[in-house]
């Protein structure tokens, strides 16, 4: 089969905008915004992760912190760091790296964060107010997913879009974001029924599921715009472990556009994050 037909929407090009758009924007604030993310124990994924936040707060031009709590840290622990860390005026963004430990609860951490500080958009007033449409720190995936379709000049409204996945971290909230951007949107999930009739639909098919090339070239309308957020690590033919995506590779002979995995969707969500520390900074000056 022939593939490389579609268009590379690479990651790294529509991020460096975006970053280079909240770099100007902090540049004019009277202080660097300032993002603290905490940590609870040493999931080398979320180690890494925060690393590269941490790195690319610094060449934005913004200040941050990290807090490296151990993995045993009592909730209630977790929940006075955040509360010291909503009343201190000095921290402008506030990211709690998921997942946490087993023996501490999301949902109370999450709803303890400053609304106005939360940079993740995870806190129910920031989910309600992005579901009225009305202005919300946003996911920083699902955000920067809308802001790469921008940059590569991609239509939103009107468009028939697919999300296939309904997480809180992305399917949900780009969903919104979507509609808000007068998308028609469809989010389809582990029971929907001929999930191919359904993603055969999309002019823009979003796949943010988890697992590895679930879409399948049938799957997908000719011409479609493919977005991929699923990064899943396998061992292939040659007996290494590398990342793959949720599409399958040859779903490129049959898309207009897709997204590549690694190197498409991942950053843009860190430089969205500098772009919601930014914007939750410019938040509490007024
Ligand atoms: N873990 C994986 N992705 C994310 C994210 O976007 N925010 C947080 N807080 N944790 C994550």
């Amino acid at each position: 089969m022939t593939t490389g037909t579609a268009t590379r929407l690479a990651g790294p090009p529509a991020a460096e905008a975006v970053i280079a758009t909240a770099s100007a924007q902090a540049a004019g604030l009277p202080t660097p915004p300032h993002l603290v993310i905490v940590r609870v124990g040493d999931d080398p994924a979320s180690v890494s992760y925060v690393r590269g936040k941490a790195k690319k707060a610094g060449e934005a031009g913004l200040r941050s912190t990290v807090h490296a709590l151990p993995e045993a840290t009592p909730q209630a622990d977790l929940l006075a760091l955040v509360a010291t860390l909503n009343a201190d005026p000095d921290v402008h963004g506030i990211l709690v790296q998921l997942p946490l430990p087993a023996h501490i609860a999301e949902e109370p951490v999450l709803e303890a964060i400053d609304p106005d500080k939360d940079v993740d958009g995870l806190h129910p007033v920031n989910v309600g107010r992005l579901w009225s449409g009305r202005p919300a720190l946003a996911p920083c995936t699902p955000a920067g997913i809308m802001a790469m379709l921008a940059h590569y000049g991609v239509a939103v409204a009107g468009r028939r879009v697919v999300i296939v996945g309904r997480s809180r971290l992305v399917g949900r909230p780009l969903a919104g974001l979507m509609l808000a951007a007068d998308a028609t949107v469809t989010v389809a999930h582990s029971r929907t029924r001929d999930l191919a009739a359904i993603t055969r639909s999309a002019d823009i098919l979003v796949a943010a599921v988890g697992r590895a090339h679930l879409i399948t070239p049938d799957m997908v309308a000719p011409g479609a715009v493919v977005i991929d957020v699923g990064i899943n690590r396998v061992v292939g033919e040659d007996g290494k472990s590398h990342l793959t995506g949720d599409v399958h590779p040859h779903v490129a002979a049959v898309a207009s556009a897709l997204t590549p995995v690694p190197g498409g969707v991942g950053p843009m969500t860190v430089a969205q994050l500098m772009a919601n520390t930014v914007q939750a900074a410019e938040r509490q000056r007024s």
